[in-house]
């Protein structure tokens, strides 16, 4: 059976949750009833786009944009509405109606397809690994058992070997699947001579899981020390997109919620090692640099947005510290400060904090993998329970090298290197505190390091709030109280329903030509929505194709929430305060249009006289 499009839409809509579909592009923090983010739609630094989960809508009060949830992924993804709905229809599997989806079902179907053959394949790979006992197998299962991994960790992650010959898996795999499918899936590739092989191939494989669990991609490392290069990896495909996806996320996703925490590092095997010691919440980016979306991928299972960097502990390892630090504070930027001190130095909630980055550095030079392996995981554990919070880290690794200073002007050049990071503190009783110890450990004057410190400061903290509440043009009292008037059917605590409101408006009120279509429209509405909720979502989608109006209806929600809490006569007298304010306009103009019919009769004494009677009667 298939529905029709109107109530799949109306099934799509209620699965839809703003605050997941949102939350994939806009890192939010909760505020009161609101969440809050920087807005996708225009450039800020401070957040003023927010997320009202009741209702189901998102609006920016720096830039005016707003709607529902699926006007949110039209706008972000460059969507039309039945592109939109043909998306989520496949998502939650759905049948739209022929017409509607033929080319889609088509795509899902394919995809589907990709998927179950990289599922396939790893399930081979691991099974030759495992099974197969021929030299080369023998010789990977002796790499892995070197590596400390064991039988049960080749199973629960299903690690694999691609066997050297060209075509093993190619061989396997086609009796069930196209070459197109195996081809885009990345499993294999075309050879000149040979027609199809495989693309890995002598190699260990390291399947690539998706937050679901579906097998989308492949890391293969080789096992010759001559082979290049080190990692081998799938590239982007219809099912995988490295910038999205986070190795290990699946197995660390539970443990994520519950530490509250996410332990980053750089490698396939750190984050296995990790793992199958008992420290569960880590992942790794798949042989690609972190993007932004890996920090919104994570900040939803990390309420508190407590990120661990565990890198190499070497020079190369304090780089990639640095610069992965930096993204991510550049992803949280808007959400409030960066934490920069622990609870004994000054007492805040983590809701204060836009995120928490703590640095995992043991002293030994070492990847995670190694050191797990070498010293222990319950050594690992106690670095975890103490890592120092990244400007600590930072300042303390400056520190550090003053040992190998030899001349004043190496001195100098580490002063001035420290100066960036204690300017960064923003509560001066603290900064003050650490000059005092970096001046004391660098055996420098305490006065000039603290006036140094002050110097760019000021321009730094020049950070004005980008919030400008949405600029409403110049429209007269009148335009004003009928705004408020259409706005009391959006007031989500109403102590009046849809029809006592309307009863009270007359269609007189309302002369501007836009208020008066979306009356009409919320007219019809009325007599089939159920609730608030309901009807900002079928004003939204009525005016689908009018962004004027979306901006219209998202300023009449905020107007909406400065009438809530009311009580049935607060209402009515909001009503009839505005529709007084509206009277009054129509007869000030009114009479305006009779003074000037008088200045023109002023010839025809009789004419004239009639008037002023006329307008006498109009001010009564
Ligand atoms: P590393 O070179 O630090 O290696 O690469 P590793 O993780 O310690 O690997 P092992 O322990 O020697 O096996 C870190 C990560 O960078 C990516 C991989 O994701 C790797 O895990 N990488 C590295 C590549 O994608 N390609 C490469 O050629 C090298
Ligand atoms: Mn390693």
């Amino acid at each position: 059976m298939v529905d029709a499009v109107g109530e799949i839409i109306a099934k799509i809509k209620d699965r839809l949750d703003i605050l997941e579909v949102v939350s994939e592009k806009v890192i939010l923090k909760k505020s009161g009833s609101h969440y809050w983010g920087l807005c996708p739609f225009h450039k800020e630094k401070t957040s003023s786009f927010s997320v009202n989960p009741a209702l189901g809508i998102y609006k920016c009060f720096g830039c005016g944009e707003g709607g529902d949830a699926i006007s949110f992924i039209m706008k972000t993804e460059g969507k039309s509405f039945m592109e939109v709905i043909r998306d989520l229809a496949e998502k939650f599997g759905y049948e739209l109606p022929a017409s509607g989806g033929g080319t889609s079902a088509g795509m899902r179907e394919f995809k589907d397809q990709m998927l179950k053959a990289c599922a396939k394949a790893a399930d081979y790979y691991t099974t030759y690994l495992l099974q197969d006992k021929s030299a080369e197998t023998l010789k990977a299962m002796n790499y892995l058992s070197e590596r400390g991994i064991t039988k049960d960790i080749i199973q629960e992650y299903n690690i694999g070997l691609a066997s050297s010959k060209y075509t093993a898996l190619y061989d396997i795999l086609r009796a069930k699947f196209s070459d197109e499918v195996l081809e885009k899936a990345g499993l294999i590739m075309t050879s000149r001579e040979t027609g199809f092989i495989d693309r890995f191939r002598n190699r260990i494989i390291i399947p690539i899981r998706n937050e679901h669990g579906d097998f989308v991609a492949f890391g293969a490392r080789a096992i010759m020390p001559d082979q290049t290069p080190k990692y081998l990896n799938s590239s982007d495909s219809l099912i995988y997109n490295k910038s999205k996806i986070l190795y290990g996320l699946y197995h660390a996703k539970d443990a994520i919620k519950e530490e509250n925490s996410v332990i980053l590092m750089e490698g396939y095997f750190d984050v296995i090692s990790a793992q199958a010691h008992g420290v569960k919440n880590c992942v790794a980016s798949c042989g690609t640099s972190l993007t932004a979306e890996h920090i919104k991928l994570l900040s939803r299972y990390t309420p508190a947005r407590r990120i661990y960097l565990s890198f190499d502990t070497d020079s190369a390892g304090q780089k990639a510290t640095s610069r992965n630090a930096e993204l991510i504070k550049e992803a949280f930027t808007g959400l409030g400060a960066i934490k920069q001190f622990d609870e004994n130095y000054l007492s805040m909630s983590d809701d204060k904090y836009s995120c928490e980055i703590r640095v995992i550095a043991p002293p030994e030079g070492k990847d995670p993998d190694e050191f797990i392996r070498s010293v222990g995981a319950d050594s690992y554990r106690e670095y975890i329970k103490h890592a120092p919070l990244l400007l600590d880290f930072q300042i303390d690794c400056i520190l550090k090298e003053r040992k190998d200073i030899k001349t004043p002007l190496e001195k100098s050049e580490l002063v001035k290197r420290v100066i960036p990071y204690l300017q960064e503190i923003n509560n001066q009783i603290v900064q003050g505190e650490y000059v005092k110890t970096v001046a004391g450990v660098l055996d420098i004057d305490e006065k000039f390091l603290l006036r140094e410190v002050h110097k760019k400061t000021r321009t730094q903290q020049d950070s004005t709030s980008d919030v400008s509440r949405i600029v409403t043009k110049n429209i007269t009292p009148a335009q004003k109280a009928q705004k408020n008037l259409l706005s009391v059917f959006l007031v989500a605590d109403n102590p009046l329903n849809f029809k006592q409101v309307n009863e009270k408006l007359p269609d007189t009120a309302f002369s501007d030509e836009t208020l008066k279509i979306v009356k009409s429209t919320i007219d019809k509405l009325i007599c089939t929505v159920n609730n608030v909720k309901e009807l900002i979502e079928e004003l939204y989608t009525s005016f689908i194709d009018n962004p004027e109006i979306h901006k219209l209806i998202t300023e009449m929600i905020s107007i909406s929430e400065t009438f809530s809490g009311l009580e049935v006569e607060d209402v009515e007298a909001l009503i009839d305060e505005n529709l007084a304010t509206i009277q009054k306009a129509q007869s000030d103009e009114k009479r305006k249009q009779i003074r000037q019919s008088y200045i023109k009769a002023n010839d025809d004494d009789v004419k004239a006289l009639m008037i002023q009677m006329q307008l006498r009667d109009e001010i009564k």
